[in-house]
C-alpha cells in the first residue's frame, strides 16, 4: 500500500494513516483467530485479518449494522429521536453501511465522519436501490430481458452504475434475479421472468454490467432475493413459501449460482420463509449452499427490517432472539432491524452467537469495502465535479434508448397497420398513459424526477409527416401515485370517452396506449386481477366500435391478461415501462425505424385462474394435450383453453421468420461428448430484422420428473431480407445436467427432444439419446 499517496492525495494523515499503519504491520502480529495460513490469503485477505485484529467487538458489531439515512445530513446534527441515535452510532463506529443517501454532497457528508471522527476511520459503503437506472432511466429489468440482449443489458447495467457512482454511490441492490412465474406479484417487473436460464445469463451480465472493474464508475452489486422470495403464494407480496427441494435446485438457485461466479460481491436474504424458516435465519441457504457449497466471499445483508419480521413470522420470540438467530445462520448485514447493533455484542458475551461468526461476517464485509477502494481513498465516489459532468450525460440517453427499443414485443401485426405510414394519415392518440411522463420511468427509479421521460405523444409528435390528435379517454389511477403510497385504481370516470370515440372516428389509425401505471407494479404491488385497470377495458371495447384500425400500445410491469384485445384488436405492441426514452423508443418502433425484436420472457395467460403460469411446467400423470377432449379426467379447465394467449419466447418482427432443416450432427451422444444442432432461419421477407432463435430440450424421463420444455441456448441473430442464416447451437453434459434424486447436478442417461425456434410454443424437434 502506498501510504505517501494517499496522505498526500488526500491529505488524510491526520485520520487514516494510524490505522493504515496498524492494519499493514498487523499482518505479521495479529493472527490469532485466523484460520488459513496466511500465506495462502490475497493481500486484501491480510489487511481484513489485521484490521479485524484491532476491533472491540461492538466495532465489529457495528460493521454489520446497516441504516437508512434521512436527516438532513449536511445541516445541523440531529439532536433526539432515531436520527440522533444514528448519528451517535456512526461516530462511534457503530454503522457500517448506510442505504438511501444520495449525492455527493450528503455521501461525503457522512463518510467525514465515519472516516473522520471513528477510532478506526473504517469507510461506510453506500447502498440504494439502483434497479433499472438513477437518474436516467432504463427499462425496467423485465422488459430488458424482452430484449435478450446481453450486451444491451450489460450495457444497461454499466450505465446505471456509471452515474449513481459519480453521485457517491458504490453498492445498488440488484440484479434481482428471482424467478417469476406469477403475474400477480408486482416484482415480477424486477427480474428477467419465469425461466432459469435466461434469468442466470441475464444476471451475469447485469453482475458484470455494475461492477465493471470495480472502477470509479462502478458499483458493487447485490443480488436478491435469497431465496424464493417470488413463490409468494397466490402472488401476494411478503406471503408464505412453499417450495420443493427440487423446485428450490432446478429453478429458483441456478440464476444466484451465476450471479455468485459472474464475481457478485453481495447478496440480500429475503422476507419469505423456505421451509418453515425465514431467509434471513436460514442456516441452509446463507451458510451451507451460498458460503459453503459456492464458496462465496461475499456478505449477505438482511432485506429490509427482514430479521426484526421473524418476530411475526412466529419464528423468534423477540428481537435479540432474531438477532441471535439470523447471526447464526450467516446473515452478515442486518438492514434496519436494530437487532444487530442492539444485541449481538451481548449475544457473544453470553456465549448465544460464537465470535468466530462475527468475525467471519466482519471479514467479508471489510473485504468488499477493500475491494472497492474505500480503503484506499474513502472519497473515491465523492468528486463533485465528476457527478456534474456524468449525471444525466447525453451518451446515457442514447444508451437507454438502445436498450429501451429493443426491449419492445410485437405481439400481433394484422392488416398491414405496422409500421405507421409516415405522411398524409390522421393518427388519432388515446389513453392517459400516452400523455405520461412519470409512469414509463417505472417503479423503482427514485434517483429520477417525475414528469422526466419522453411520453408516447412527445416521441409520436417527432415524426412531423402526419396529423396527431389526442384524447385521454379514462384515467389510469386515482390522485398522484407515491413510492410507498397504495396507488388507487378503482376508478370508474367514464366521461372522456365520448371525446374519446370522437377523435377515433376521423382518424385513419387509432394508437390506444392503455396498461398500468408505473406505480402499479413493484414492490408491494400485487394485483388478484390483471386486466387493463380501470375502466380502460371498456374504453377500448367502446372506441374499437368507433374504429377498429387500432393499434394498442400496452405499458405495464408485468403480463396483463388481454383475451379480448389479442382476439379483436389488429395490432398489438408490447412497451411495458421502458425508462426515460420511453416515448422515443416506441415512435422508433411504431414507424418502423426500428424493426421489433423482443421475446417475451414471461407468459402471458388467459385468466387469472391459471396463475402461476409458465411454459416449462411438469407434464403430470395426465397432460392430455390435442387429444382427450371426451373425458373430463386429464389436467385441464373446463371452461378455458390449457394455452396462454401468448407465450414465454414469443414475439414477432416486421420481417417473416421461417424456419426449416432441422438438422442434428447425431443423434446419441456420451461421455464428453456432444451433438451440434443447426436450423437454417430465412427472412422471407423485404425487411431486414433480427430473431431470437432459441433451443430447448426435453429430457423424456429422469430421477425426478423434468419439465415439458427448458431453455438451453439461444442466439439473437440478425438475418437481412431474403437471406437464410443456419445458426448452430451444440448439446453437451451441461446442457442436459440438472439437480437429480442424488442431490448434486449430473447429466442423467435417457432419452431427450431437441425443440428449436421462434418461440417456446415451437413444434420443430428431433430426438437424441445421452448414455454415459
Ligand atoms: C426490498 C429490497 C430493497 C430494500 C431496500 C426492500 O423492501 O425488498 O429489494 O433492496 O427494500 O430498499
Amino acid at each position: 500500500m502506498d501510504f505517501q499517496k494517499i496522505i498526500m492525495k488526500y491529505n488524510l494523515s491526520r485520520y487514516i494513516l494510524p490505522t493504515l499503519l496498524v492494519v499493514a504491520i498487523g499482518c505479521s502480529t495479529a493472527k490469532r483467530d485466523i484460520t488459513q495460513t496466511s500465506k495462502k490469503k490475497s493481500s486484501i485477505d491480510r489487511k481484513v485479518d489485521s484490521l479485524l485484529s484491532l476491533m472491540t467487538l461492538e466495532e465489529k458489531v457495528g460493521q454489520m449494522n446497516q441504516y437508512n439515512g434521512f436527516w438532513n445530513v449536511t445541516g445541523p446534527a440531529p439532536k433526539d429521536g432515531t436520527a440522533a441515535k444514528k448519528y451517535e452510532h456512526l461516530k462511534k463506529g457503530w454503522v457500517g453501511s448506510m442505504l438511501n443517501v444520495k449525492g455527493v454532497k450528503d455521501v461525503k457528508a457522512l463518510q467525514k465522519i465515519a472516516v473522520e471522527e471513528t477510532r478506526l476511520h473504517i469507510p461506510v459503503i453506500f447502498g440504494y436501490d439502483v434497479i433499472h437506472g438513477y437518474k436516467t432511466i432504463s427499462p425496467i429489468p423485465l422488459a430488458e430481458a424482452a430484449s435478450w440482449d446481453l450486451e444491451a443489458i450489460r450495457k444497461s447495467a454499466e450505465i446505471a452504475a456509471a452515474e449513481s457512482a459519480a453521485s457517491g454511490l458504490n453498492w445498488t441492490f440488484a440484479p434481482m434475479v428471482d424467478v417469476s412465474r406469477d403475474a400477480r406479484w408486482g416484482r415480477v417487473m424486477e427480474g428477467a421472468g419465469e425461466d432459469p436460464y435466461l434469468n442466470s445469463i441475464i444476471a451475469a451480465a447485469r453482475v458484470k454490467g455494475f461492477q465493471g472493474d470495480l472502477g470509479e464508475f462502478s458499483l458493487a452489486a447485490c443480488v436478491k432475493h435469497f431465496a424464493g422470495y417470488s413463490f409468494a403464494e397466490s402472488g401476494k407480496d411478503y406471503n408464505t413459501v412453499d417450495v420443493s427441494h427440487n423446485t428450490l435446485h432446478n429453478v429458483i438457485l441456478p440464476p444466484f449460482k451465476a450471479a455468485a461466479d459472474a464475481g457478485a460481491l453481495t447478496f440480500m436474504n429475503s422476507f419469505n420463509e423456505l421451509d418453515g424458516i425465514p431467509a434471513t435465519a436460514n442456516a441452509y441457504l446463507q451458510t451451507e449452499i451460498l458460503k459453503k457449497d459456492w464458496n462465496f466471499q461475499g456478505f449477505v445483508v438482511s432485506d429490509w427490517g427482514s430479521m426484526g419480521e421473524m418476530v411475526a413470522h412466529g419464528y423468534a420470540k423477540d428481537l435479540k432472539n432474531a438477532a441471535e438467530l439470523a447471526a447464526n445462520a450467516g446473515s452478515d448485514m442486518d438492514m434496519e432491524s436494530y437487532g444487530y447493533v442492539e444485541y449481538l455484542a451481548g449475544l457473544v458475551r453470553d456465549g448465544k452467537v460464537p465470535e468466530v461468526k462475527i468475525n467471519d461476517a466482519v471479514r467479508r464485509i471489510l473485504r468488499v469495502k477493500f475491494q472497492l477502494g474505500l480503503f484506499d481513498n474513502p472519497y473515491k465516489y465523492c468528486d463533485e465535479a465528476r457527478e456534474a459532468a456524468t449525471v444525466g450525460k447525453k451518451e446515457f440517453h442514447y444508451g437507454v434508448l438502445d436498450v429501451a427499443k429493443k426491449s419492445i414485443v410485437l405481439l400481433k401485426n394484422e392488416n398491414s397497420l405496422l409500421p405507421l405510414k409516415k405522411q398524409g394519415q390522421k393518427i388519432a392518440v388515446i389513453g392517459a398513459l400516452a400523455d405520461d411522463k412519470t409512469s414509463p420511468l417505472g417503479s423503482w427509479r427514485i434517483g429520477a424526477d417525475d414528469n422526466t421521460a419522453v411520453s408516447v405523444l412527445e416521441g409520436l409528435r417527432a415524426y412531423k409527416g402526419n396529423q396527431l390528435t389526442y384524447a385521454k379517454g379514462a384515467d389510469v389511477t386515482l390522485g398522484n401515485p407515491a413510492f410507498i403510497v397504495e396507488t388507487k385504481i378503482n376508478m370508474t370516470d367514464k366521461s372522456g370517452f365520448a371525446e374519446a370515440v370522437n377523435t377515433a372516428k376521423n382518424a385513419d389509425v387509432v394508437i390506444m396506449v392503455l396498461g398500468e401505471h408505473g406505480l402499479q407494479t413493484g414492490e408491494g404491488r400485487s394485483r388478484a386481477e390483471l386486466g387493463l385497470p380501470g375502466v380502460q377495458q371498456e374504453l377500448l371495447e367502446t372506441v374499437y366500435k368507433a374504429n377498429p384500425n387500432i393499434v394498442l400500445v400496452l405499458t405495464n410491469g408485468r403480463p396483463l391478461i388481454i383475451p379480448w384485445a389479442a382476439q379483436n384488436i389488429p395490432a398489438i405492441v408490447e412497451a411495458w415501462h421502458l425508462g426515460t426514452e420511453s416515448g422515443n423508443a416506441i415512435a422508433l418502433v411504431l414507424y418502423g425505424d426500428y424493426n421489433p425484436s423482443g421475446k417475451l420472457p414471461m407468459t402471458f395467460p388467459r385468466a387469472i385462474g391459471q396463475l402461476p403460469m409458465y411454459y416449462n411446467h411438469k407434464a403430470t400423470g395426465r397432460p392430455g394435450g390435442e387429444a382427450p377432449t371426451e373425458s373430463v379426467f386429464w389436467s385441464h379447465y373446463g371452461d378455458i383453453d390449457n394455452s396462454p394467449v401468448y407465450p414465454f419466447g414469443y414475439g414477432l418482427s416486421y420481417s417473416k421468420f421461417e424456419y426449416a432443416n432441422l438438422k442434428l450432427t447425431a443423434n446419441s451422444f456420451g461421455k464428453n461428448g456432444k451433438i451440434n444442432v443447426s436450423v437454417d432461419v430465412k427472412n422471407n421477407s423485404a425487411v431486414d430484422g433480427k430473431e431470437v432463435v432459441q433451443l430447448y430440450i426435453r429430457d423424456l424421463f429422469g430421477s425426478v420428473t423434468r419439465p415439458v420444455k427448458e431453455l438451453k441456448g439461444f442466439e439473437l441473430t440478425e438475418i437481412k431480407a431474403g437471406q437464410t442464416k443456419t445458426v448452430t447451437f451444440s448439446i453437451d453434459e451441461k446442457t442436459i445436467e440438472y439437480y437429480t434424486a442424488n442431490n448434486k447436478w449430473e447429466a442423467e442417461p435417457g432419452d431427450f427432444k431437441v425443440f428449436v425456434g421462434g418461440s417456446s410454443d415451437t413444434k420443430m424437434e428431433a430426438p437424441f439419446t445421452y448414455s454415459k
